[in-house]
């Protein structure tokens, strides 16, 4: 079994301004110093990437972005392109965050084009996948998994996952404070390495499933002691320096 070095990723959603974002992030820089064993990674709004690459700078921490666009550049009001995100220095990028899917009605197929677009330009998308409450309590959680992650396989190929990171977020753990138990979350991220698994085994085994939905300071680390969580993305929790520090040090 190959081992997979942890990543911690904090989604900040829309939060944070000018003035907020600085102590925010001099604090998590100086906290993580130079010795942390895992991969962290920052994804602000997109209008604070270049505020957050600057603060970066000489720091191990990565900048992410929490969406793109499916498309290249054009008359696309509103929209970003990969292109632009690698211009500041962008790493990952979060794609089909279940709010996106349930908010801004996006599709496995656009989510599947977006992935594609992140892998084309040779930044690591982090693909989202989740069951809603309504989905778990019917016995589908395994189902919509499968859905979710098959669209992106067909679209995208096994082979960019080499590249790609998988987060397990149920929706019903998101933001509401409820934790799935490390041996819910564990159940579903073996499944997720095992459907990868049918395609490509080495992938399957190489590749980082993050688990994401109210993760905090204090149950990550027996969440990330589970064999298949290989770190988290943390929302509400990232915008707390010493939450977040503490669920790093995890
Ligand atoms: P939460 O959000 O940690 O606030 O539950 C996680 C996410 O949505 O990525």
């Amino acid at each position: 079994m190959s081992e997979r070095q942890k990543l911690v990723a904090a989604n900040w959603k829309m939060n944070g301004s000018l003035a907020s974002n600085q102590p925010l992030i001099a604090e998590i820089v100086a906290g993580l110093g130079e010795t942390s064993g895992s991969e962290v990674a920052v994804c602000p709004p997109f209008i604070y990437l270049s505020q957050i690459a600057d603060s970066l700078q000489g720091s191990s921490v990565v900048l992410g972005a929490q969406n793109v666009s499916h498309l290249d550049a054009g008359a696309y009001t509103g929209e970003t392109a990969v292109s632009m995100l690698k211009d500041f220095g962008c790493q990952y990028v979060i794609v089909g965050h279940s709010e996106r899917r349930s908010l801004y009605a996006e599709t496995d197929e656009r989510v599947a084009e977006k992935f594609l677009q992140v892998v084309q330009s040779g930044l690591r998308p982090i693909l989202c996948v989740g069951e809603l409450l309504e989905e778990r309590e019917a016995g589908e959680t395994e189902d919509v998994i499968a859905r979710q992650l098959d669209a992106v396989i067909e679209l995208a190929g096994i082979e960019n996952f080499s590249q790609a990171v998988v987060a397990y977020e149920p929706v019903w753990a998101i933001g509401t404070g409820k934790t799935a138990t490390p041996e819910q979350a564990q159940q579903v991220h073996e499944f997720i390495r095992l459907r990868l698994a049918r395609h490509d085994s080495d992938v399957a085994d190489a590749i980082r499933i993050l688990y994401g939905g109210s993760v905090k300071a204090d149950n990550a680390e027996q969440l990330f002691n589970m064999a298949d969580i290989d770190g988290g993305l943390i929302g509400g929790a990232s915008l707390i320096a010493q939450d977040f520090l503490t669920i790093c040090k995890a």
